[in-house]
């Protein structure tokens, strides 16, 4: 089965295209294209939704015609369409849908509407086997033989907008466990750096910075660390760098106190997010860990998780980090396997392209 995915729920315009066995469950990734408009947010400092869908539109059409050249599929050879619906920026979700709805009905395929939250989970069962087919990073780990993920499941889920801890008994059978009070993982990452003069996205630069920095240089809140429930709050966190940045700010020259305070707050951050983590799967007997979304790349948090899973013998997952980020490949994986499990081939059934909306405000 072959699965043409686009994804365009924020700032990336992204298409992917998947071969995917239902009797084996296997899902190869022959294409995966990402075209970003994240350099012109860093001139603005965060993301203007109205330019975001303005190159949405744009790239919508060379970044699918990409996918399909690369993964050397025409529109006859694919099974289906797949397009996340939600959540997101209306405005770019809208580009992306409408342009599936456009093509499922001229090319005549079946429509497989994708929670983008569900994605990111699902970015943990793409193969990344074949080197030459991840234009977009051809350094991406080989990950083929790691993939036995068994049930329950705790996805932890931390990107730009989303701090989740979802229970998987089975694929469709997920609980929400809890989230945010407000700012998400990735957010926080984001925001902070701004207060430090970092360019956005800030994430990625203050992991970078905080590899040079000391994690105890500074004692930051975890805040909620020991709440009796699986939410998540990083604002006073926020609140605590602006403190210390305002009694001391940094300047020229004083790259030594951006390392220590870069390396501070991540780790603040990864603690509180493995602490609840691991709090969750000891309650829920989880046999498996897996972490998704855009802060799913970093490094540290990789690191401690793996080790907590260790101790409590805990498979742990993460996806190559280019399927951490925004990316297509995770919505084509999503749908594979909420159709596959439906009864395989007979149960296939095709939504109508009329009745796919966007929901902004999905949820789990
Ligand atoms: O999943 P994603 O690409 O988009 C959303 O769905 O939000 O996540 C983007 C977020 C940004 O907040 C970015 O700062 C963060 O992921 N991020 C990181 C790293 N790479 C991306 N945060 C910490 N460390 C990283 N290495
Ligand atoms: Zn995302």
């Amino acid at each position: 089965m072959r699965i043409l995915a686009i994804e365009t729920s924020c700032d990336e315009t992204a298409a992917a295209v998947i071969e995917a066995n239902p009797s084996d469950k296997k899902v190869k990734l022959l294409s995966n294209i990402v075209a970003s408009s994240l350099s012109l947010h860093a001139k603005t400092g965060g993301i203007i939704p109205e330019v975001a869908a303005r190159e949405q539109v744009k790239y919508i059409m060379p970044v699918i015609e990409e996918s399909l050249r690369q993964a050397q599929c025409k529109s006859y050879d694919l099974d289906a369409i797949a397009v996340t619906v939600g959540p997101g920026l209306i405005g770019s979700l809208l580009v992306g849908v409408e342009t599936a709805k456009t093509l499922a009905f001229a090319w005549q395929k079946p429509i497989i509407p994708v929670n983008h939250l569900i994605g990111h989970i699902y970015a943990n069962w793409v193969l990344t086997t074949n080197k030459k087919q991840l234009t977009n990073n051809p350094s991406t780990p080989l990950r083929a033989s790691k993939l036995e993920v068994s049930f329950p499941v705790l996805a932890l889920i931390v990107s730009g907008g989303h701090t989740d801890l979802v229970l998987m008994r089975g694929h469709q059978q997920l609980t929400w466990l809890g989230g945010t009070r407000d700012d998400a993982a990735g957010e926080a990452f984001d925001k902070i750096g701004r207060l430090l003069g970092l360019p956005y996205p800030a994430g990625p630069v203050m992991a970078k910075l905080a590899q040079q920095g000391n994690p105890k240089a500074f004692n930051f809140p975890r805040p909620i660390i020991d709440s009796n429930d699986f939410d998540f709050s990083f604002s006073g966190l926020k609140t605590a760098v602006f403190r210390e940045v305002k009694s001391q700010p940094p300047k020229a020259g004083s790259e030594q106190l951006l390392t220590d305070l870069s390396a501070s707050v991540q780790q603040a951050i990864v603690d509180v997010l493995v602490v609840k983590t691991i709090k969750a799967a000891q309650k829920y007997k989880v046999k498996s860990i897996l972490l998704g979304g855009g802060v799913g790349a970093n490094e540290l948090l990789r690191k401690q998780l793996e080790a907590s899973c260790g101790k409590l013998a805990v498979k742990f997952f993460a996806p190559a980090k280019n399927l951490c980020t925004d990316n297509a490949a995770m919505i084509a994986s999503a749908a594979f396997f909420n159709l596959a499990h439906k009864g395989a081939s007979s149960a296939y059934r095709p939504v109508p392209w009329q009745k796919i909306k966007v929901d902004p405000d999905l949820h789990f």
